[in-house]
């Protein structure tokens, strides 16, 4: 096929970017995003912040914007992301123990109760294991409420929305060799021993010559898949430009297309120049919409053998 997300879909996958609510005025970037992308991520407007700018007050105006938009254009949507220690509002940053527990299930419970049915997947749970080179959790205020405060995240999430995917959503769990990769794998195998309600691991996949797409990719949604859990790239960028890039860009499709449980790719932004970075040239379209070599990589890859 010639688009990302309809190559994708002849592989039985998807092929999705992350949208601004603010850049939605953009014809050039709008266009693109609805030619090329079959699954929508909002990049902040379903985050703690935006959904409960005050306790118990809930705003869904700039998520349903972009919700409403992918779905009546055929599309999906991951939910990003129900539970993170950054993007809080500020009344939760300063809660604690079992008030700070409570408020966080009850968050969990509305937001999720609130998209119930529009959500192909939610990122439960983000970013919660620590870059300490011991495979530990990360320390938050969320963490410090008990350490079962993601599995409980995660059924007040299913009970609020039986039929969408439950994920943990992490960075620098790419690599099989690291310790962060194995702490949240023994994470998920215990949940799935203990039958905590878990269908998804995604892995964020933002690469930089200092961390760049590991050689053992496969081996690491392999193992992932093999804990009886779907795996999504969900966060997909890669610093660089030209071959070296596009060289990137391909051997993530080759990782997911071997693991028949990786369900799909989602790049972190459309053009260059809306990339969360504060400066490269780490996405698929330049800053005038034009597809790079890292496209026509992707889109190669996705329609070969
Ligand atoms: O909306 C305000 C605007 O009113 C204000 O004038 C402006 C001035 O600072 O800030 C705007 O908010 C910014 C927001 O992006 C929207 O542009 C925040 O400051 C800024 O911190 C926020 O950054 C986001 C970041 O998450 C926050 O942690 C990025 O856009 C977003 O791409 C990024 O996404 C994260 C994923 O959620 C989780 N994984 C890592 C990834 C990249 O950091």
């Amino acid at each position: 096929a010639s688009t990302l997300g309809a190559s994708a879909a002849e592989k039985g996958r998807y092929y999705g970017t992350a949208i601004a609510a603010g850049r939605m005025g953009d014809s050039t970037y709008m266009t693109i995003a609805n030619r090329e992308f079959n699954m929508i991520t909002a990049e902040n407007e379903m985050k703690m912040d935006a959904t409960e700018p005050s306790q118990g007050r809930f705003t869904f105006t700039n998520g349903d914007r972009i919700v409403n938009w992918a779905l009546s254009n055929g599309k999906r949507v991951r939910g990003h992301t129900l539970a993170w220690h950054a993007q809080q509002p500020g009344w939760m940053q300063s809660m604690s123990g079992s008030a700070l527990r409570n408020a966080l299930i009850n968050h969990v419970t509305q937001v999720a109760s609130y998209y119930r049915g529009k959500v192909y997947a939610w990122d439960v749970v983000n970013e919660a294991f620590a870059d300490d080179g011991r495979g530990s959790r990360r320390d938050s205020n969320l963490q410090r409420t008990g350490n079962d405060w993601i599995e409980a995240a995660f059924r007040a999430a299913r009970a609020a929305d039986p039929n969408a995917k439950l994920c943990y959503n992490d960075y620098n769990t790419d690599n099989w060799s690291h310790a962060k990769t194995q702490g949240v794998y023994n994470m998920v195998k215990d949940f799935k021993a203990r039958g905590v309600p878990i269908d998804c691991v995604g892995f964020q996949a933002h690469f930089n010559s200092g961390n760049p797409v590991p050689s053992n990719y496969h081996t690491t949604l392999q193992n992932f898949a093999d804990l009886g859990v779907d795996v999504q790239i969900t966060e997909l960028d890669i610093e660089g430009s030209g071959s070296s890039q596009a060289q990137q860009y391909q051997g993530v499709v080759q990782a997911c297309l071997a693991v028949s449980r990786c369900t799909g790719i989602t790049v972190w932004g459309v053009r260059d120049t809306d990339s969360w970075r504060a400066s490269g040239t780490p996405l698929l379209f330049d800053g005038s919409g034009n597809k790079k070599a890292a496209y026509t990589s992707v889109l190669n890859a996705l329609n070969a053998g």
